[in-house]
């Protein structure tokens, strides 16, 4: 049997947390032949409810949990780290600016990048779910210089399931006939979900929704999902968030199939005219070890358009964090 890998969970006393590490460890992120050790990170006042989950986690007699440690010290929680899920973060309360929420989160997430570059193992692989998780997770690269940037992922799978969903809906297909779906940017109503290059049962999805539907329905509708969650339910989205970010990791490690795509913010060294350094939804495979963007894709118009506007925005954000003195 494998060795154990050490897999860390902010904010894991959470919503998504207590989505996330029932999967994690169940097996369903890494493979039904992989132990895991999970490593909690909480803030204090959290702590006995961490405890709680891990009662329950034992509770559940996993043959793939190999332990559980619980902790408030990030240099503890993060050591011997191989797959980080940074899911902990300052909420947006009311009345805060924008550039409030930056700071706060930079004061989590700076901190958190620094341990991890201090104490996790060589071949760690972090995934920023905590929003606002793309300038969260370019922020925790910039406090990890000895970790490769790339290592540093956000999250962008939830809107791209989501987008794959309501195609499958519309079109009838099964959520398995859908390939190479992307949503282009960040996590935020400003990303752009596209099907230009979808194929639905083999065939070009272009050929079966109109334009019409594209502009007034599915865009805003996977871009606004969240808040219609919250609307509906009463609470965030925290099982689908959860299954997001297992399937993120699941991906990553395991890789993607032949034939097919999915979609992560991974640093942009300008591919599509991104600029450079943002953490940016991209189509992405995988091998196993790491991503690759999938490059020479024919843009349309609309999709150089829409990069181009939800590129600035997040480049915005960077320069926030950046005239915050975050970061350099
Ligand atoms: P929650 O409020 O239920 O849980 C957050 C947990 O993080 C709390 O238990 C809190 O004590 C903990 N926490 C706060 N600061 C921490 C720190 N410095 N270190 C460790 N833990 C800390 O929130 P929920 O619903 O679990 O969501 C978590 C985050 O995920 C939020 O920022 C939310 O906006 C984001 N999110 C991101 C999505 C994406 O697609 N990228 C989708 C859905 C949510």
């Amino acid at each position: 049997t494998k060795t154990p890998v050490n897999v860390t969970v902010t904010g894991a006393a959470g919503n998504i947390g207590y989505a996330l590490l029932f999967r994690i460890a169940s097996g369903a992120m890494l493979g039904p032949d992989q132990p895991v050790r999970i490593k909690m990170l909480e803030i204090t006042p959290a702590l006995k409810a961490a405890e709680g989950t891990a009662m329950e986690l034992n509770d559940c007699a996993f043959p793939l949990l190999a332990g559980i440690d619980i902790s408030d010290d990030p240099n503890v929680a993060f050591d011997g780290c191989n797959f980080g899920l940074l899911v902990g973060a300052m909420p947006r309360k009311k009345g805060m600016e924008r550039a409030d929420l930056i700071s706060a989160n930079g004061g989590i997430f700076g901190p958190q990048g620094k341990a991890i570059n201090d104490h996790a193992a060589d071949d760690v692989r972090v995934l920023v779910v905590g929003n606002p998780a793309n300038t969260n997770a370019v922020i925790a690269a910039a406090s990890a210089p000895d970790v490769p940037a790339e290592r540093f992922n956000a999250m962008m799978r939830l809107d791209h399931n989501r987008a794959i969903s309501q195609l499958a809906e519309k079109t009838g297909a099964k959520v398995a006939d859908i390939k190479k779906m992307v949503v282009w940017g960040n996590h935020s109503a400003d990303q752009y979900p596209d099907i230009s290059f979808c194929e639905v049962e083999g065939k070009a999805a272009s050929g079966l929704v109109d334009e019409a539907w594209l502009d007034e329905y599915f865009v805003p509708t996977v871009a606004k999902r969240g808040a219609a969650i919250i609307e509906a339910r009463g609470a965030s989205s925290a099982a689908s968030a959860a299954g997001a970010a297992i399937d993120h990791m699941h991906s990553w490690a395991l890789g993607t199939p032949e034939g097919d795509w999915t979609t992560a913010a991974v640093p942009s060294r300008g591919e599509y005219g991104v600029p450079e350094g943002l953490s940016y939804g991209f189509p992405v495979t995988s091998d196993g070890k790491e991503w690759k963007i999938v490059e020479g894709l024919e843009l349309s118009d609309k999709t150089k358009k829409q990069i181009e506007f939800n590129a600035k925005k997040a480049q915005e954000e960077i320069d926030t964090v950046k005239s915050l003195g975050i970061m350099k």
